[in-house]
């Protein structure tokens, strides 16, 4: 049986996607990648995909799993961070299978990279419960216990200080108010704190584009818990939109 799937990574800036050999998380396309339409309502996303499937070679009836900056339950979208307010209630899976033609499994982007880092990459084996958190726009959480994922996890907007923290300690803030990276671990430090006296985990996995100079933040900070960079950086959000989607499919 053929083990490949579309991915597509839909953020507030862009949509990338490629094909992926679902059993060992490689691509087997060059990654696409268009920027997110103006407004990104759901039509304007669905033009958007068309265009970047059409170049994918071999992408003919694959699977597609889409990963989105919101709560995902049973394929409706039910929040919208940085994209349009007519995603919340919004039945995506329906619409994206009527649009594309195939198969479409959607799925909240935090929880993707949770999956790529499960199956392919640094929670691999992780026993008890493994928490990566994505830090980018905003802070993205998804908790993963024995492997297995515990969707929708919100706990970027955790409130400390009185503030929804995803606003103090994504690495938007640190761009925004120009931190330091010291200034910025400050932040982290409070946040993970924070997790691990709630959750106790077993394990912090820290994503997103940030993750690769994870050697300006992550020494300096001071938790029980191992705190680890995640090995699929710019692809993690395809690799695991693409292994839920074949996962899903029906075939
Ligand atoms: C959203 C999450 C999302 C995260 C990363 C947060 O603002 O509430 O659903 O996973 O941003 O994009």
């Amino acid at each position: 049986m053929s083990k490949k799937a579309i991915g597509i990574d839909i953020g507030g800036t862009g949509i990338k996607g490629a094909i992926v050999d679902t059993k060992n998380g490689t691509l087997l396309s060059e990654r696409i990648r268009f920027a997110t339409p103006d407004g990104g309502t759901p039509k304007a996303i669905a033009k958007t995909l068309k265009e970047l499937i059409v170049q994918l070679p071999g992408a003919q009836g694959l699977p597609v799993g889409i990963c989105f900056p919101a709560v995902v339950k049973s394929g409706r979208t039910m929040s919208a961070a940085n994209v349009s307010k007519e995603w919340i209630g919004f039945d995506a899976d329906t619409f994206f299978e009527k649009e594309l033609q195939r198969e479409v499994h959607v799925l909240n982007d935090a929880d993707a990279a949770g999956i790529a880092e499960v199956k392919f990459g640094a929670a691999r084996d992780a026993k008890g419960l493994a928490i990566l958190t994505t830090l980018g726009t905003g802070i993205g959480t998804a908790l993963m216990f024995n492997g297995k994922l515990i969707p929708n996890a919100e706990l970027g907007h955790l409130e400390i200080d009185g503030v929804d923290y995803e606003s103090k300690a994504a690495f938007s803030a640190k761009e925004r108010e120009e931190l330091s990276w010291e200034q910025w671990a400050k932040r982290l430090q409070k946040y993970f704190s924070r997790l691990e006296a709630l959750l106790t985990p077993d394990l912090f996995i820290v994503g997103g584009g940030v993750s690769k100079e994870h050697e300006s933040f992550i020494p300096l900070l001071k938790l029980k818990t191992p705190i680890i960079p995640a090995q699929n950086r710019n692809s993690a959000g395809i690799l695991g939109a693409a292994h839920f989607a074949k996962k899903h499919a029906s075939d």
